[in-house]
């Protein structure tokens, strides 16, 4: 357990830590007996320590929701130390005598609760944060965490590296699905959504990038450069991100005026430059078939070759490790409006995310020189790789929408099925109510979260049909579906 640190001491914190350190009932009857003392009644309780998530059960937290980040960074590639200072902006949903965060590695050198020092300790993942005074429910308030360290990977079940890493002259922060609280404390669930604003302090030289627009980019004191960006839209925080390195920065506009901006490794500029070229045309494309763009600003991160074992569609610049194909940017492209603005409600929707966004990669190929959607379809399930090479994947392995584990949520039959199970609904109801239910879904959940359960009600809805054999043999079927 932590020995709790308090950033401005007021009379009552000051008299709080002189107490010794806590075991989490002694914390608990001397906050009873601190707010005893000014008189005021406690009508808080703790807020859960999870928001039960089939297969992240500590991921995200009970009792309140984030309104916003205020996160501070500043990062030195030298010795690879992080100072982070989080201002966030939560509601409660209940009286609150305490409340979690979600955050891994890194020391907390204090907390505060509406400017008063809290107490805090940490068991695992969890920092329990114990405000001096109880929080009402429907009250908007503000907690600080200072932090520091040198913080590390996260490893997910499926042995994949997220978190914050070093690459060959930086740092990135990645967070799909637990990553984030390697990197920040927050309430690292997709089902709270929250805006976000990033300030990245660098040594000067470096560029540092992060989600959104960049507001300001200014020298600041002792050598180094601070910017700032700003996600107006609301965020899932397992798709914030930050990127410090080297780049070659290029900005624009696309055809309908969103503005761009690439950061690239310079070593991958020249690979890099015929997808990155599409990109415009990529977001237009997305914005004809699936609605208008749902973010302010667009962009790519280019990282040193082979920093990460992935691409992720971090919210307005996708991150890559190395340079990107089309096709890749055309699949973290698709995720914007798919994963992003619309956001699984649990990591049991993980289909929502990359069944679309597989299956996006199926339209822009048909209407590009490549097969049909359906003899896509037709190759994997008669095993031809020619066509796909999705046909050699282990896609039948499980149904999409059941992942026998978390280690399986980015598993093949997540992106491959679930892509199959859109083809499938397609078959069933023609092309012309299929793109009017991609468009809808998209604008219709637009910012907001959603269940499996609320795509198979609303697409049946929205095309008149009844679709429960799809489900039941495509989305739930254990067995290797066959084609109808
Ligand atoms: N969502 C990313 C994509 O499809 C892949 C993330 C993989 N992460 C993992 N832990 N396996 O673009
Ligand atoms: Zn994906």
């Amino acid at each position: 357990m932590e020995h709790p640190r308090i950033i401005r001491r007021t009379k009552r914190t000051t008299r709080l830590t002189r107490l010794a350190a806590p075991t989490v009932s002694a914390v608990l009857s001397v906050a009873v007996l601190a707010t005893g003392c000014t008189g005021s009644t406690v009508q808080g309780r703790p807020g859960a320590s999870g928001v039960r998530d089939p297969y992240f059960p500590r991921a995200g937290n009970g009792g309140y929701q984030v309104e916003h980040y205020d996160l501070n960074l500043a990062y030195d590639p030298a010795d690879g130390r992080l100072h982070g200072t989080a201002v966030i902006t939560a509601r409660a949903e209940q009286g609150l005598s305490s409340f979690n965060l979600d955050f891994s590695g890194l020391k907390v050198e204090g907390v505060e609760v509406q400017g008063a020092g809290a107490r805090h300790n940490r068991s695992g993942t969890e920092l329990t944060v114990r405000p001096a005074k109880d929080l009402k429910k429907g009250e908007v308030f503000r907690t600080e965490i200072d932090y520091s360290g040198r913080p590390k990977p996260v490893v997910d079940p499926d042995g994949s590296e997220e978190g914050w890493i070093a690459t060959a002259d930086g740092a990135v922060g990645v967070g799909e699905p637990v990553g984030s609280m390697g990197w920040f404390p927050g309430n690292h669930h997709p089902s709270d959504k929250a805006t976000y604003d990033i300030k990245l302090t660098v040594p000067k030289g470096y560029e540092a990038v992060s989600n959104g627009a960049l507001r300001s980019r200014t020298d600041v004191a002792d050598g180094r450069t601070e910017f700032a960006w700003h996600s107006a839209e609301p965020m899932a925080s397992y798709l914030a991100t930050a990127a410090i390195g080297k780049f070659d920065v290029t900005t624009g506009r696309t055809p309908s005026g969103i503005p761009l901006y690439n950061a690239v490794t310079p070593a991958e500029s020249a690979k890099s430059a015929p997808a990155l070229e599409r990109l415009p045309e990529i977001v237009e494309w997305g914005s004809a078939k699936f609605g208008p763009y749902p973010f302010d600003t667009v962009g790519t991160i280019v990282l040193p070759g082979g920093t990460l074992g992935y691409a992720l569609e971090t919210q307005t610049k996708p991150v890559y490790p190395g340079a990107p194909d089309e096709n890749l940017i055309l699949h973290e492209l698709a995720h914007q409006w798919f994963g992003n603005s619309v956001s699984p409600k649990s990591w049991k929707d993980m289909w929502l995310n990359e069944g679309f966004a597989t299956y996006a990669e199926w339209l822009w190929a048909e209407e590009h020189d490549g097969p049909t959607a359906q003899r896509r379809f037709e190759a994997i399930v008669d095993g031809d790789a020619t066509v796909d090479q999705a046909a050699d994947s282990e896609w039948d392995a499980f149904p999409p929408a059941a992942p026998p584990g978390p280690e399986h949520i980015s598993g093949d039959p997540v992106y491959v099925r679930g892509a199959m199970v859109l083809h499938r609904i397609r078959q069933e109801v023609g092309d012309e109510k299929f793109f009017a239910l991609l468009r809808g879904w998209a604008t219709d959940h637009r910012h907001g979260n959603a269940s499996t359960a609320d795509f198979t009600a609303y697409a049946q809805r929205h095309t008149g049909h009844d679709l429960k054999k799809v489900w039941d043999v495509w989305l739930y079927g254990k067995d290797r579906p066959k084609a109808p």
